[in-house]
């Protein structure tokens, strides 16, 4: 009797590496960044001086906490944020909204259980008097399913300039999927990281200790492990640009060398020629009436800015 070799079908991830390593040009997802030792870096990252993107969001917070939840102005509201993390800025906002006495429950939203478990065991300890419900899944469809049910009016956080990952259509599309989901009236408070001296944003992803090279080589490590890859680490440099025309702040990973990458699990290797770049991460940086014409395409209306002393960074109210 002969037996036949079903291949395994592919994982999300393994697809997404074999379409992106095979296009020109070669591209892999950041959303890949941040497995275990990812979150430890990027962890790292937000530590550094160079990268100034979290120090100044924590500062608005800190200075404008009160007129925030003053432009909120709801009487009661579900605060549900997207894409939560360690949730260290926002507790800024969480202790003020409580000691205010304002009646909300914190519902963070992460693909990941664990980050949730760990958000709300911190929680816990350091508010015990936060109402929250952790909601793990995707975000659209754990939107979706808060939708309707005649519930409090929404007030959704999405920070850390996360929507720069997001090229200006994919931020349209996402938005506007964001917007979908919420009803007139409801808020999104979303942070953007500011067109600046170039020089600044250039260091802050190209930073002197080589944190930001080790993140970005990360992937090609996760990518050995869990997909079974022979990327040598050393063969590969980060490189960063920065684009003040576009407010785009790019990296790749640039093979050093001629080399071919083996890629077990896509039963395929892969080609480098020495000096050929794979784009791996956009972080793109946003002027004012960017972002305020990317409100009204996505369904929103612009409430108020919450800038920091610089002038770096701005968390935005809009409103649905
Ligand atoms: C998560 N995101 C907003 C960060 C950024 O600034 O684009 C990720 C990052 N990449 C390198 N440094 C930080």
């Amino acid at each position: 009797m002969s037996t036949t070799h079903h291949p395994q079908p592919l994982t999300a991830f393994a697809r997404d590496v074999l379409q992106g390593l095979s296009g020109t040009p070669r591209k892999l997802s950041s959303r890949y960044f941040y497995d275990e030792q990812g979150d430890k870096l990027f962890q790292q990252i937000m530590r550094m001086p160079e990268y100034y993107l979290t120090d100044c969001e924590l500062e608005i917070f800190e200075r404008r906490k009160e007129d925030i939840l003053r432009a909120i102005g709801l009487e009661q509201f579900q605060l549900l944020e997207l894409g939560a993390g360690d949730g260290m800025k926002t507790k800024v906002l969480l202790r003020h909204f409580l000691e205010s006495g304002a009646d909300f429950r914190y519902q963070p939203i992460d693909i990941s259980p664990n980050v949730l478990m760990e958000l709300e065991e911190s929680l816990r300890a350091e508010l015990p008097a936060l109402q929250v419900k952790s909601l793990p899944g995707d975000y659209f469809k754990v939107l979706h399913e808060l939708r309707g049910g005649g519930g409090q009016p929404k007030v959704v956080l999405f920070l850390g300039a996360n929507i720069g990952n997001y090229t200006r259509e994919e931020a349209v599309s996402f938005l506007r999927s964001v917007a979908a989901e919420l009803n007139p009236g409801d808020r999104l408070l979303i942070g953007f990281d500011l067109k600046k001296d170039p020089a600044v944003v250039l260091d802050a992803y190209n930073d002197p200790a080589g944190v930001t090279a080790a993140f970005n080589l990360n992937l090609l490590r996760r990518l050995n492990r869990e997909l079974g890859a022979n990327f040598e680490l050393q063969g590969f440099k980060h490189w960063e640009t920065y684009n003040p025309l576009s407010g785009e702040a790019k990296s790749y990973l640039v093979s050093r060398k001629d080399q071919h990458v083996f890629i077990k699990a896509l039963n395929r290797s892969f080609h480098f020629e020495a000096w050929e770049a794979i784009d791996v991460e956009l972080s793109k940086k946003y002027s004012i009436s960017e972002l305020e014409s990317l409100a009204e395409q996505s369904g929103f209306a612009v409430q108020e800015h919450f800038f920091d002393r610089k002038g770096y960074f701005v968390d935005s109210l809009w409103r649905r």
